[in-house]
């Protein structure tokens, strides 16, 4: 099969003007991020739920800036065409604009092509920052893990009229400020549909509905590897497949076609 031209951040741009779904997926090793870009998925996430599914955390509040390079940089040599994003970690841009330069400095010599971090609001002057240093930013909105105890557990976000406008605010401030992605967990559909249609950055949703410019799951919860039930937004594509990467190809050509997430079982 020919090997596909690299995902730039045009090419992100164009899928979004173009109406294509952009397929992501959280990936963490080399291994992974060549089986995942051979199958077609558009972005890697290096995803800070490492400290979950590898580390076997109860959250993600304890990965280092260390620990994100580390499987930045192994991803990045496993991988050829796929657009490379690393999360920000916990404690690792919220004290400062120039902490934040400094540690996306970090993940971006260890090969990331763009970061992510959470939040809105006080995120905004940290992106505007980054971006204008050449750092690409993809933001977090809704529930946003690194924030689980302020949040109190795992909940769908801005579901009354006062937080899905906290959340629009929030996000048209983040796409001024010159973000480029935007990640969108646990919101309804119809408040992701209605904020993939007004703002001109993709949204990338998880458990927010089809309504989104594309998909992200964390791998290990797609490939079934998640102890007890599965959240509501995932589904285990290793089912009724034959291997890893029939089962990724699925995902991205469900994604593609807008098959998964199906809203009737998999959105609030
Ligand atoms: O860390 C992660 O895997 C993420 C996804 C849940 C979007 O941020």
């Amino acid at each position: 099969m020919p090997i596909r031209k690299p995902v730039t951040l045009h090419r992100l741009r164009e899928m979004r003007a173009l109406d294509e779904k952009i397929a992501m997926l959280t990936c963490y090793d080399a291994a992974f991020a060549r089986v995942l870009d051979e199958a077609g998925v558009d972005s890697l996430l290096v995803g800070d739920s490492l400290g979950m599914v590898l580390q076997g955390r109860a959250s993600t509040l304890a990965v280092s800036i260390e620990e994100m390079v580390y499987h930045t940089g192994c991803v990045v040599r496993g991988n050829r065409t796929a657009w490379v994003i690393a999360d920000m970690p916990f404690g690792s841009y919220q004290e400062s604009a120039e902490d934040a330069m400094r540690h996306a400095t970090l993940l971006m010599q260890a090969g990331a092509q763009m970061v992510k971090l959470e939040g809105g609001g006080w995120t905004a002057p940290i992106v505007r920052f980054l971006v204008d240093r050449g750092v690409p930013v993809c933001a977090h909105l809704g529930f946003t893990p690194q924030s689980v105890h302020a949040l109190g557990g795992y909940r769908v976000q801005g579901r009354d009229e006062a937080a899905a406008r906290a959340l629009r605010c929030q996000a048209e401030e983040l796409a001024a400020a010159g973000a480029e992605l935007l990640v969108l967990e646990m919101v309804p559909a119809v408040l992701a549909r209605d904020l993939t249609k007004s703002l001109s950055i993709p949204v990338i949703g998880i458990g927010a509905g089809v309504g989104c410019s594309g998909q992200v799951l964390v791998l290990h919860d797609m490939l079934g590897l998640k102890e007890g039930e599965p959240l509501r937004f995932v589904r285990n594509f290793m089912d009724g497949s034959a291997g890893i990467e029939l089962a990724v190809r699925q995902y991205v050509a469900d994604v593609k076609a807008g098959r998964f997430p199906d809203d009737a079982r998999h959105a609030f």
